[in-house]
C-alpha cells in the first residue's frame, strides 16, 4: 500500500478525531515530512483534513469519499483480504467488473465508482449515476450455482442492502418485486445481475451484481422524467452517513448470504419488505396488462399473483412489468 493509502487508512480508523503526525509518524514507522505530504496529496484530492497546533490531524466528519482504506475497515475479517477497486469516473462499474472477471478476478472482487458515465440498469434503462451523490458498486461472485440460481443471488441481495442500509442508517427500506429498492413509494436503488454460465454444465462461471443507490440527492435533480419516480436516501440532503461502512456492510451482508442461499432463509425477510405483496397489482405479460392481487413470493423469486376469478398465475422475473395499484 502507497504511503498515501497508509495515512488514509489511520485518518479514516480516527475519524473526526485528533492524530499527531507524529503517532502517525510512528505507526508508520516513516518521517512526519513524508507524512505531511500525504495529507497534502490528500487534501489536493478533495478530502478535509484539518490541522491544529498541537492536537494534529483529523478527518473532517463530513468528508464522505469512497476508499478501498475507507471500506476495508469495516469489512468483517473473512473478507478483509478482498480485492476492491476504486474509481472516480467509470462508464459502468458492471463493466469494468467483467473485464476484471474474465481476467480471473477472484470471488468477492468490488469495483465501486464516484460517478458513472453510462450507469446500466434492468432492461436496457440507464440508471442515472452522477458524482458522490451514490453508492455505484459491483461484486464479482463466483458461487457454486447454475444459472437457474442466479435470481436467488438478486433476491438475497435486495434483502442484504435493506438490512445493511437499516443497520447503517436506521432507515427502513421496501422491495419492490423483483429487486427494486424502495422508501417511501419511490424508488432509491436497484440491481442489475449479469452472469457468465458454462454452457455444458450450465454452472455459473461468474456473476457481476451491480447495486445503485441514490444518495443527497434532491427531487429537483433529477432528471424531469425520473422526478415522480425516483428518490433517495437523504433527499433532504440531511444525511451525513459515511458511505464506506456502508459499502462494507451491504459486501459483509452479501458475501455471507451466499454459501446458505439454498436455506432460503432470506425470503421471510423479503416478503417482510416486500411492497407489493397482500396488494392489488397490474403486470404486464407479453404486453398483456392484467389486474390481481399479489398473494406470495416463491423460495425462487417468483411472485403468485390470485386473480378475481380465482385463477392463478406465477411470474417470473424478467418478463413483467409491475405497478401497485393504489
Ligand atoms: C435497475 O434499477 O434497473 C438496476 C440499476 C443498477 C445500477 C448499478 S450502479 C452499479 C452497477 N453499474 C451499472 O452500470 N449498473 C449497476
Amino acid at each position: 500500500m502507497l504511503i498515501k493509502g497508509k495515512v488514509l487508512k489511520i485518518l479514516e480508523e480516527n475519524k473526526g478525531k485528533n492524530i499527531s503526525g507524529e503517532e502517525i509518524a510512528k505507526k508508520l514507522n516513516i518521517s512526519r515530512t513524508s507524512i505531511w505530504k500525504a495529507i497534502n496529496a490528500l487534501r489536493s484530492e478533495g478530502y478535509t483534513i484539518n490541522a491544529v497546533t498541537n492536537k494534529g490531524y483529523s478527518l473532517a466528519t463530513n468528508t464522505d469519499f469512497i476508499s478501498k482504506e475507507g471500506i476495508s475497515l469495516y469489512l468483517n475479517n473473512e473478507y478483509s483480504k478482498i480485492d476492491i477497486y476504486t474509481y472516480k469516473l467509470v462508464s459502468s462499474t458492471n463493466d469494468v467488473a467483467k473485464t476484471l472477471a474474465l481476467n480471473g478476478a477472484k470471488h468477492g472482487t468490488v469495483t465501486i465508482s464516484e460517478e458513472q458515465s453510462v450507469g446500466k440498469g434492468r432492461l436496457g434503462r440507464v440508471f442515472y449515476s452522477p458524482a458522490n451523490t451514490g453508492i455505484y458498486m459491483s461484486i464479482i461472485l463466483r458461487p457454486n450455482l447454475t444459472a437457474m440460481d442466479s435470481v436467488l443471488i438478486t433476491t438475497s441481495a435486495s434483502v442484504a442492502i435493506c438490512n445493511a442500509i437499516q443497520k447503517v442508517t436506521g432507515i427502513e427500506c421496501q422491495i419492490k418485486w423483483i429487486n427494486d429498492i424502495y422508501l417511501n413509494n419511490k424508488k432509491v436503488g436497484g440491481i442489475l445481475t449479469e452472469a457468465s454460465t458454462n454452457f455444458e454444465s450450465g454452472t455459473i462461471d461468474y456473476l457481476i451484481l451491480g447495486i445503485g443507490l441514490n444518495f443527497n440527492k434532491p427531487k429537483e435533480s433529477f432528471p424531469k422524467e425520473l422526478e415522480t419516480i425516483a428518490s433517495s436516501l437523504f433527499s433532504n440532503n440531511n444525511g451525513n452517513i459515511n458511505r464506506n461502512i456502508l459499502c462494507a456492510e451491504i459486501v459483509n451482508n452479501i458475501l455471507s448470504m451466499i454459501p446458505q442461499i439454498k436455506s432460503y432463509d432470506f425470503i421471510s425477510e423479503y416478503k417482510k419488505r416486500s411492497i407489493i405483496l397482500n396488494n392489488e397489482i397490474v403486470y404486464i405479460s407479453a404486453g398483456v396488462s392484467s389486474i390481481g392481487k399479489a398473494i406470495d413470493i416463491n423460495n425462487d423469486g417468483s411472485l403468485v399473483v390470485k386473480h378475481d376469478d380465482g385463477s392463478i398465475k406465477v411470474l417470473n422475473s424478467g418478463e413483467v412489468t409491475i405497478r401497485r395499484l393504489n
